[in-house]
């Protein structure tokens, strides 16, 4: 497959994301799209702001502002944060576009011709108090399947089970806290997701490739308990997607609006149009993406989330789409995550605890951070962030591994050759190298294929380790005083290899590779050749000496970050 579309959950707009949304989703999905155009395909990564539902509406009173305002502010802030780690969207666009609108609408049209829509009235949970109904996240209480007592009344964050408000225990208000609550009369839409149950086992069984911690959560969905229930698409809000079939009025859902769970995946290829719209591209551009009569049979589909998203994609999402009876294209591979903690406990929005995406930019630059939660990506379980073990993989990793490697050589041979690569021929101990790197960068390769983030990270991490040790052992600040010729060919090794590094470092850490790269006065073309490659900055070729790549995390300043990110975010 040559063309590649990436897409990642896409953030809610309530404020800014912590380190533990970042590595779900965005950034291990940047780490793809960038690895995917390093190999020369065609990539379309798409992301966007979740923009309706009782989370937008909510975080927009606390601040004071009306909804709309608000969003239009925060997806700004939120770009800007995204630009600030490099994440490489092809579009970063808004759920709340004219394009998701329309679509949505349109979907729920085609989901309402093909019988898969049911209007139900049902009770919903009203507040005196508030003067409303109590939609998803306007209401609070205790999770009927686990216990824990903060359950949303969409879903449980313990133990991810999807909720209805009514299914709460001890119910709250989440506006006013008010439990002077009554049910009441409202209709709604339901979508038979039950209709589609065999069609949906049976596309996820197909999956067997597929990571255990996405298709465990998808099959215990289908199977556990009365088994895939139908979803309310509907919701008694102001803010949202108004309920219409296609452009058509709904009758008897005037004032209502889609949920927000139904209209946000949908903005995976409304982003798409946007993009579109965006650059004076026509239809047929983005649709070439999606529409596999429009040529997307040709695309391979990757998603990227945190486990608590699964359901949502490989259930509500797909039967949206197959629903449709359209031809729209089906996601290929969905990876997944469990949950980054932070420092013996858990990051959290709505306390402020951890470390929030601007706060970690205005301590140090992106690839510090990029290095650390890739390096520790939570694949096969949840992981800690700690700031020992972030200061230690900085410190030995990159600056002295990575950085003292560039600096050794570079300097070396500005001081013996001046800044120009030496002319000096490969002898045993640099083959054995190149021998070396060759299956090893295969080997990254095959990571970064399955998308095994960690793995990808420790493969780089030995091949940078084998450039340290060959350069350690082969010593050319010794053997340059004997034989000044043997020197200059392990220095043209050694820059190549700089080079090489910079390649395939690109995807996890984007600014020092651009910078080696600029400082090497080179391209950025991939190893296909290892041999060949070690032989792309040829003698004579002029280079610079790049500032230091990385410092060292010191311990005072560990300790004061430590300090100050000890508590909860005002
Ligand atoms: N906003 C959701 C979250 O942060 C993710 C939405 S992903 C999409 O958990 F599929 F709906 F787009
Ligand atoms: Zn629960």
């Amino acid at each position: 497959m040559n063309r590649i579309l990436i897409t990642s959950a896409i953030p809610y707009i309530n404020g800014i994301k912590h380190l533990g949304n970042l590595v779900g989703s965005q950034l291990p999905a940047d780490l793809y799209a960038r690895y995917n155009r390093g190999r020369g395909r065609e990539v379309m990564f798409i992301c966007a702001t979740d923009e309706h539902g009782t989370p937008a509406e909510l975080a927009a009173a606390k601040a004071g502002q009306p909804v709309d305002e608000f969003c239009a502010e925060m997806h700004g802030v939120q770009a800007e944060i995204a630009r600030g780690f490099r994440l490489s969207f092809d579009h970063f666009g808004r759920s709340s576009s004219a394009r998701n609108q329309a679509l949505t609408q349109h979907f729920a049209g085609k989901l309402a011709e093909n019988g898969l829509i049911e209007e139900v009235v049902e009770q919903q949970v009203y507040s005196h108090a508030d003067g409303r109904f109590l939609p998803d996240r306007y209401i609070e209480g205790t999770c009927p399947n686990c216990g824990y007592d903060k359950a949303r009344g969409d879903q449980c964050e313990n133990c991810t089970k999807q909720l209805d408000p009514t299914d709460l225990i001890d119910a709250r208000s989440a506006v006013s806290g008010s439990t002077d609550l009554e049910v009441r009369e409202t209709k709604h839409l339901y979508l038979r997701q039950s209709a589609m149950k065999d069609k949906l086992d049976a596309w996820i069984s197909a999956k067997a490739d597929w990571p255990v911690l996405t298709t465990s959560i998808a099959k215990k969905w289908l199977h556990d308990g009365d088994g895939l229930q139908d979803r309310g698409i509907t919701r008694d809000l102001d803010w949202g997607v108004p309920v219409k079939k296609g452009d058509q009025d709904w009758p008897g859902m005037e004032g209502k609006v889609f949920y927000v769970w139904f209209d946000a995946p949908i903005e995976y290829i409304a982003a798409t149009a946007e993009w579109a719209d965006a650059n004076g591209k026509a239809d047929a551009d983005w649709q070439r993406w999606w529409r596999t009569d429009m040529g997307a049979d040709d695309v391979k589909y990757v998603q990227f989330m945190g486990k608590d998203n699964v359901p949502f994609h490989t259930l509500s999402f797909p039967a949206t789409i197959m629903g449709s009876n359209e031809p729209w294209k089906l996601v290929d591979y969905i990876k997944s995550f469990n949950y980054l903690n932070y420092d013996g406990g858990q990051f959290s929005t709505s306390q402020g605890r951890g470390v929030f995406m601007d706060q970690a930019l205005e301590i140090l630059p992106a690839d510090y951070w990029r290095w650390w939660l890739l390096s520790h990506a939570p694949e096969n379980s949840d992981s800690e962030f700690t700031w020992e073990n972030f200061q230690q993989s900085v410190n030995k990793d990159l600056a002295d591994v990575l950085g003292n490697f560039v600096s050794r050589v570079t300097k070396f041979c500005r001081s013996k050759f001046g800044e120009a690569v030496p002319d000096g021929a490969y002898g045993d101990s640099e083959v054995a190298l190149i021998d070396e790197l060759t299956p090893r960068i295969r080997a990254y390769e095959g990571h970064m294929e399955a998308m095994d983030v960690r793995k990808a990270a420790n493969e780089l991490r030995a091949i940078w380790v084998a450039g340290n040790e060959y350069l350690q052992s082969a010593a050319p600040w010794s053997v340059f005083k004997e034989n000044p010729e043997r020197a200059a060919g392990m220095i043209r090794l050694s820059l190549n290899l700089i080079r090489l590094y910079a390649v395939l470092s690109a995807p996890f850490i984007p600014d020092a590779a651009a910078t080696l790269i600029t400082a090497m006065n080179t391209d950025d073309a991939w190893p296909d050749d290892v041999s060949a490659a070690m032989d792309v900055l040829k003698p004579g070729h002029a280079f610079t000496v790049p500032d230091n790549l990385f410092s060292k995390i010191a311990d005072e300043e560990r300790e004061g970050w430590q300090a100050r990110f000890s508590g909860v975010r005002d």
